[in-house]
């Protein structure tokens, strides 16, 4: 079993790559940046799991073509879209390239890329597609208005595409976050942080390895009869 895990140099990505590789997967592990996490968690993975195959893919969603990461994959049996980015201003201070980049990573080239590998996911007649969304794709959120806009269509496309493809075997499915305790969120201060974990029910933000759990289960599963669905993840929060 091959995956694909779009992010696998971020905080999420990197405890669904721990997850699967420990559930027998080979990876495809991208990165954009940072090579140096994927080359310790490549080390660490082969020293684990021998047998298994873990693979570096670069590739810049914004500027590079799709087949420059298409072109790298052999066989797939799922791909996890966990890359992302965001902007943490008003509507009025956004750039038009900020708002493209938003765009391309979360939205365009997920799509790109599913037309490309729609028919190696299909082989296997259980290919399964989950992409890393977000509580604010559901209920928006000031300061982060475009941000939002892409994870509401995300959760659409899911939505859409599952139809399109269950015949084929393939489930389509979203993770949708609240507050996880990563790096994204390194620009808020601890007083913002603490304030955030008291709105929270839980009262904590999430752990990526919750994330990967709930990707683990997902990919896994035996029938495809759970798809287009968006799954929300937030301890209650604003929901
Ligand atoms: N953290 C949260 O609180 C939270 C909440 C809800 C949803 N999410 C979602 O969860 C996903 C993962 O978030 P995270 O917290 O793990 O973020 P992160 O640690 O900042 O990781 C971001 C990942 O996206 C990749 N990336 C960024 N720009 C890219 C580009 N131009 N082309 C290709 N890849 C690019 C990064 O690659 P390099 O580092 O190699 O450049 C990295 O692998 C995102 O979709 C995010 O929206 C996060």
């Amino acid at each position: 079993m091959h995956a694909l895990i779009l992010g696998s140099s971020g905080d999420i990505g990197t405890g669904i790559a721990k997850q699967l590789a420990e559930k027998g997967w080979s990876l495809y592990l991208h990165y954009n940046n940072n090579q140096e996490r994927i080359s310790e968690l490549i080390t660490e993975l082969h020293e684990k799991y021998p047998k298994q195959e873990f693979i570096p893919v670069k590739f810049d969603m914004v500027n590079d073509n799709v087949l420059v990461l298409t072109r790298q994959i052999f066989t797939l049996d799922a791909i996890i879209f966990a890359q992302g980015n965001t902007y943490y201003k008003l509507l009025v201070d956004i750039e038009e390239e900020e708002i493209d980049s938003l765009w391309k990573i979360h939205i365009k080239l997920p799509i790109l890329i599913l037309k490309e590998l729609q028919d190696k996911l299909a082989e296997s007649k259980s290919g399964r597609v989950v992409f890393i969304g977000s509580i604010y794709g559901k209920v928006g959120s000031a300061m982060e208005v475009v941000y939002s806009t892409v994870k509401g269509a995300m959760s659409s496309f899911a939505d859409a595409y599952a139809k399109e493809v269950a015949s084929l075997g393939i489930s389509v499915n979203v993770v949708a976050p609240g507050a996880v305790d990563t790096k994204m969120n390194q620009e808020f201060s601890s007083e913002d942080l603490e304030s955030i974990r008291e709105e929270i029910p839980a009262n904590r933000l999430a752990k990526p390895d919750e994330i990967a759990d709930l990707v683990g289960y997902l990919v896994d599963m035996k029938s495809n009869y759970l798809t287009g669905q968006t799954i929300y993840f937030a301890g209650g929060w604003l929901l």
